[in-house]
């Protein structure tokens, strides 16, 4: 089926780039990939549960040959994956809550600065504020999206509909004033193999730069790690975002390749980096 499909949608439909997420212990498909000519872009550690073991799960791409000879050949993503870090800059702290001072209603996890809650329908029109007055486009290679408070409204409101949930969305709130900042986000959970990937995002960029991104991410790996169980967690982060990349890096996540290509910004195309950190990893940086 690839060997059909991947071609085809590169030479007659035209994408500029084709991806395949593989299943690492099945040589026969990595075979049949390389074989028409795509080439390694990610490796995620131990994201496929199957048969009773873990298996590493392998980006492929195949790029147009029509745009690599305009655009030059962008190499292969693999190529820059990373070791593992041992000791992150900013490894979690062992414990939480951590200091003493005020602790918001309905807090799930609680920080030196930062606690996370749930959603509630009157955090709507601050999010839409945020999306409208969006300054950065970072984040969102095709441009900013406002959105309307009823959309959101109606966004959280679906919040804890499907169980198990398909996504954990999670607000931000200053510790002290319980401020609404901004969300974190597990999403494509796979409740089988324990594994999903993580999201951030910081409403207002005074509050951005100053460490709370780190810390807000750690409180959600703790209640993916060590609350929820999970054993991976994985990022895309888009490589026009240094930010977001430095974030990740120093939380802790091991660069795990790229894809090139897929989606674009003005007249040029933008890629992402790939990151993945295992629950060991992450306990380990932390009780260091
Ligand atoms: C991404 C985000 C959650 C990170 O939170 P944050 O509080 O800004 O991050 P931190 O302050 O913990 O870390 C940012 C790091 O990036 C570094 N950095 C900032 N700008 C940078 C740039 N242009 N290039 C490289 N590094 C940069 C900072 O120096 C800091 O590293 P340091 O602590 O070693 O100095 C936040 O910036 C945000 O919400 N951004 C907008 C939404 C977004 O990009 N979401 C992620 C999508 S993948």
């Amino acid at each position: 089926m690839l060997s059909l499909v991947a071609p085809w949608l590169s030479a007659e439909i035209a994408y500029p780039s084709v991806w395949a997420e593989l299943d690492g212990g099945e040589p026969a498909l990595v075979a049949a990939a390389e074989r028409i000519g795509m080439r390694p872009g990610s490796r995620l550690r131990e994201a496929i549960w199957r048969d009773g073991r873990r298996f590493d799960q392998l980006g492929y791409e195949l790029l147009h040959p029509g745009w690599i000879e305009r655009m030059g050949d962008p190499g292969v993503g693999i190529e820059t994956e990373g070791k593992p870090v041992a000791v992150p800059r900013s490894p979690a702290p062992r414990i939480w809550p951590v200091g003493d001072g005020p602790i918001p209603a309905n807090a799930m996890a609680v920080g030196p600065r930062l606690a996370l809650r749930p959603f509630e329908i009157d955090d709507a029109p601050a999010i839409a504020r945020a999306s409208r007055e969006e300054p950065e486009m970072s984040f969102n290679a095709r441009g900013r999206r406002p959105l309307s408070p009823l959309s959101v409204e109606a966004w959280i409101a679906r919040q804890g509909e499907q169980t198990p949930p398909g996504a954990i969305n999670l607000a931000v709130v200053l510790r002290e004033s319980g401020e609404l900042i901004g969300e974190v986000n597990l999403v494509e959970i796979d409740w089988i193999a324990r594994t999903a990937e993580t999201a951030a995002w910081i409403y207002q960029p005074r509050h951005r730069g100053g460490g709370l991104g780190t810390e807000m991410k750690h409180l959600l790996l703790d209640y993916a790690f060590d609350r929820l169980g999970f054993h991976q967690v994985r990022s895309y982060v888009y490589d026009i975002n240094p930010r977001s990349a430095a974030a990740v890096r120093k939380q802790g996540y091991r660069d795990a390749g790229r894809q090139w290509w897929i989606s674009v910004k003005g007249a040029s195309f933008v890629g992402w980096n790939v990151f993945d950190l295992l629950a060991d990893e992450w306990r380990a940086a932390r009780s260091g």
